[in-house]
């Protein structure tokens, strides 16, 4: 595995700064055995999941066998953009079923809409290929918990798209973090201010776009007439198919305390908020929250505006860890730790803006082809991504309730049976809620 490590880090060098062409791909795969090569599927290619496949394309020894999406339009399209960066076609497909059934597939890369991810993933563990899935792990918690399942009956390598975790400057937080330098940290805040969370001006619904068999786009979730707000990138205010700022963002961020304070489930949970500014725009998720999670020694909030753009500390979004020697603020922008002071003397170091790493998604899809490789878990391993999603969730549950929800761990379910309605959703015909 060290040749192989070596291998990447070399050819990430070769890349750096070199944009991915058919002579650089074949260039960079030349001397890659047969026994290093890799052959991935993408399902879901129009946003996030044709960065993720890039990112895989330009490590050595990787090739794109097929791509999958439900929208021809976007299939077409992305298949032009394999062949430029490649010079090579994959197989096109329109059902991810085919993906799963197709034996040359190794690695399945998900980035479908978050109400898509589940039944892939299952399938393609099952199938006994590894997975990239993007965040947050599903839509639902019993969902992530099913994937959970079959990730470890199928002994799967499942990286969740959170790759924070494989960039230095965050994990430069988290050992300071620990480092206790802070001192006792009471609270953690997280937070993200983000425009595009009011959502888009409403819409009539229309004829569904031709290319796209939209039904298969709602997959499990209810059917729905095609609206232009209900699919393509804004469905994310939809809550049959995301969680709003808080699972789009939240899962990034509140990871960080998760790691750094290395918790899982908080004692108890309690959000307020609403669709307060923009109750006129095509949005269900709400424009305003903020989530309380009780972790018995220190609190961590999360706080969305969507619609703004200027949040806490100066900075739209971030992590703050509160100790009662300084606060430590993190964000992909860098990091800077504030000093209490006592008479005049500081408690601890002032630190002022850290640069950032900017390659850390790289980074988080090269840790993940070494572990397929090594069988070793990823940095973000699917137990990682479970707990912070299920964290989102909670929230999101917390909101929609009105309740004080506590989360039984062993049981993996709430102590109120209104919150547990919404543990997981009823998946439409003809698909079928996975059994693992
Ligand atoms: N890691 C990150 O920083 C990051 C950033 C953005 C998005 N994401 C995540 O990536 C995922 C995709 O988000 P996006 O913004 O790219 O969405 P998008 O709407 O732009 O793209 C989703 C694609 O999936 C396709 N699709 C839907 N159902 C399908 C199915 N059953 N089979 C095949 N294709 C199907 C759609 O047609 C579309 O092309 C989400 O889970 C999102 O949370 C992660």
């Amino acid at each position: 595995m060290a040749s192989r490590r070596t291998f990447l880090k070399n050819s990430g060098s070769l890349l750096a700064g070199a944009a991915l062409t058919p002579m650089v791909y074949s260039r960079m795969n030349a001397g890659v055995s047969q026994n290093d090569k890799l052959t991935v599927a993408l399902i879901g290619c129009k946003g996030m999941g044709m960065y993720d496949l890039t990112d895989h394309l330009k490590q050595p020894g990787i090739e794109c066998g097929a791509l999958c999406d439900v929208d021809n339009n976007v299939l077409q399209e992305r298949a032009k953009s394999v062949q430029e960066l490649t010079g090579k076609t994959p197989k096109l497909f329109k059902d991810y079923r085919q993906v799963i059934d197709d034996r040359d597939i190794d690695i399945v890369i998900i980035g479908t809409p978050d109400h898509w991810h589940c039944l892939p993933a299952v399938d393609a563990c099952e199938a006994g290929k590894d997975v990239y899935v993007e965040k947050p792990l599903a839509n639902s918690i019993g969902e992530c918990q099913v994937m959970l399942k079959a990730a470890r009956k199928h002994n799967r390598i499942v990286q969740v798209g959170q790759q924070q975790r494989s960039g230095q400057h965050w994990q430069d937080v988290i050992a300071l973090v620990q480092s206790g330098k802070l001192g006792d940290i009471r609270k953690v805040k997280t937070w993200g201010y983000f425009e595009y969370g009011k959502g888009n001006p409403r819409v009539p619904d229309s004829p569904v776009p031709d290319g796209v068999d939209y039904n298969t786009w709602l997959g499990p979730a209810p059917k729905h007439p095609f609206n232009k707000n209900r699919f393509h990138g804004t469905w994310r205010h939809y809550w049959d198919h995301g969680g709003g700022l808080l699972t789009d963002w939240g899962v990034h961020l509140l990871d960080i305390p998760l790691w750094a304070m290395k918790v899982k489930f908080p004692k108890a949970v309690m959000a307020s908020g609403g669709i307060y500014s923009y109750s006129d725009n095509a949005i269900e998720t709400p424009d305003t929250l903020n989530v309380l999670y009780d972790f018995g020694t220190f609190t961590l909030d999360w706080d969305h505006a969507g619609g703004l753009s200027r949040g806490i500390y100066g900075r739209n979004y971030g992590v703050a860890f509160i100790g009662n020697n300084g606060t430590l603020i993190v964000n992909r922008e860098g990091w800077e730790v504030i000093a209490e002071s006592e008479n005049n003397v500081e408690k601890t170091q002032v630190i002022p803006l850290q640069p950032a790493d900017d390659a850390s998604h790289e980074k988080h899809v090269q840790n993940f082809l070494e572990s397929v490789k090594s069988r070793k878990r990823p940095i973000c391993e699917i137990e990682d991504g479970h707990n912070v999603a299920i964290l989102a969730h909670m929230g999101n549950i917390a909101y929609r309730t009105g309740t004080r929800l506590i989360y039984d761990e062993t049981k993996g379910k709430f102590q109120d049976d209104q919150a547990n309605k919404l543990l997981k959703p009823a998946y439409r015909s003809p698909w079928k809620f996975p059994s693992v």
